[in-house]
């Protein structure tokens, strides 16, 4: 039988209770879909980063979530920020980021965007060569690239972002051309940045990956005589989206990382390198919960439980593949029995949120909870449908503050003509 997530930061045995909030009374306060965040845990997610990664530069990657009071909660609790585009720096410049604490790694942007980014004091890693050359008379003071080092890892094909296939980033090679020419425009500090993939649970990667890419930063330092200001490994901490999957160690990781650093440092390289990491899930990913209700129930060939939201809210479950663990407050685990589908309103066929799963027998007007909601969730919902994106709620204390409201026709309509 599926046994339920032991240990979902701050949700109780029942499901009924998170982060002391009983769940049913939040939801008749503002209805559902309802995501529920967990400052304390987005604190306690940040602090274990911190901790494995002691002297380790941290710079949340807002793509995950750009809920402005999150991104000024993670700021406000030491990040930096990693934007991929002009609006994410915006949005992080004024949920307080230090513009010397933001590196944007952006990707196809137009010319003007990258002068503007570059004009903000904003560090860019640059994605190739011609990026760079774009703007070439009005260079970041530091000047970066991305390298793709050969190998990636993603739990998809699709968040897989280095290695073969992948649009970012370029060869060891192309980066000697890359930084010799951004030299000739008269760029005198550099970076250097990676980032392989997402969601990776293996140690081991890690140790591999940025072996690779420190000894590719010696090669280009060795012979362009650059000594790199920053090495960015990027993000890509993963977190289990159920009960069976072994947590990131993420101890093991850190030290991997902060050893082949150190091999590279006795060597006489990147003396005055600063070392950044960039996550994005780790810090978000299970500090929230999607809380939909059960608007019907069909028993055709399949059982299917119908709930109000679905892949407009969370689409990362068809576009790869995901799986997140799905809970009925107030059933206990020995209830889940019965083999059932759970699907939204869209009007498509690739609308599950789970499909054979093992659930209690249910009845609508039950509440329905979708685990691992914090990281790209809200970040991508979508408007599909007009169905809309869920009404948002920070747990803080003792309190619940409303941090984003449900979208209306109004909100969603707007920017038409009508
Ligand atoms: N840095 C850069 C340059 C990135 O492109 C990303 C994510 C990150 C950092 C943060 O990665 P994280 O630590 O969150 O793995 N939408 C997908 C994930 C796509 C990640 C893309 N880049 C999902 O729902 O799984």
């Amino acid at each position: 039988m599926e046994k339920g997530f032991v240990h979902y930061p701050y949700l109780s045995d029942d499901y009924s209770v998170y982060n002391g909030f009983n769940i049913k009374q939040l939801c008749s306060k503002y209805k559902t879909p309802l995501i529920i965040y967990s400052m304390r845990r987005i604190i306690e997610n940040i602090k274990n980063l911190k901790i494995a990664f002691d002297g380790i530069a941290i710079h949340y990657a807002v793509k995950a979530n750009y809920n402005p009071f999150i991104v000024s909660y993670i700021i406000k609790n030491g990040a930096g920020i990693d934007a991929a585009n002009l609006n994410e720096v915006q949005l992080s410049l004024s949920a307080g980021a230090n513009p010397y604490h933001i590196i944007a790694t952006p990707n196809n942007l137009s010319e003007a965007e990258l002068f503007q980014i570059s004009r903000l004091g904003i560090t860019i890693n640059f994605d190739y060569q011609g990026q760079m050359e774009l703007i070439s008379g009005h260079l970041p003071e530091i000047v970066s690239f991305r390298i793709n080092p050969g190998i990636g890892r993603g739990e998809f094909a699709g968040i897989t972002t280095a290695g073969h296939d992948v649009k970012f980033g370029i060869s060891p090679e192309d980066a000697l051309q890359a930084y010799k020419s951004a030299k000739k425009y008269g760029a005198r500090r550099f970076g250097i940045h990676m980032m392989t993939g997402s969601n990776v649970l293996d140690h081991e990667f890690f140790k591999e990956s940025t072996e690779r890419f420190f000894d590719i930063a010696a090669k280009i330092s060795d012979a362009l005589g650059i000594e790199f200001s920053f090495l960015d490994i990027g993000g890509g901490f993963g977190v289990p989206y159920d009960l069976h999957t072994k947590p990131l160690d993420l101890a093991r990781t850190a030290d991997y990382i902060k050893e082949n650093f150190s091999k590279f440092k006795n060597r006489g390289y990147f003396k005055s390198s600063e070392l950044i990491i960039e996550p994005g899930r780790y810090i978000i990913s299970d500090a929230a919960i999607l809380v939909s209700s059960i608007t019907s129930i069909k028993n055709s060939d399949h059982k299917i439980i119908g709930i109000d939201t679905g892949m407009n809210t969370m689409i990362r479950i068809p576009l790869y593949g995901a799986h997140h663990e799905i809970k009925i407050p107030g059933y206990v685990d020995s209830e889940y029995i019965t083999l059932s589908d759970i699907a939204g309103q869209v009007c498509e066929n690739t609308d599950y949120l789970a499909k054979n799963i093992l659930l209690p027998d249910v009845k609508t007007g039950d509440l329905a909870l979708i685990l691992n909601a914090g990281a790209y969730v809200s970040s991508m919902a979508s408007n599909y449908n007009l169905l809309g994106t869920p009404a948002e709620v920070a747990i803080d204390h003792n309190s619940d503050i409303l941090i984003r409201k449900r979208s209306t026709l109004d909100t969603m309509i707007s920017g038409f003509l009508k």
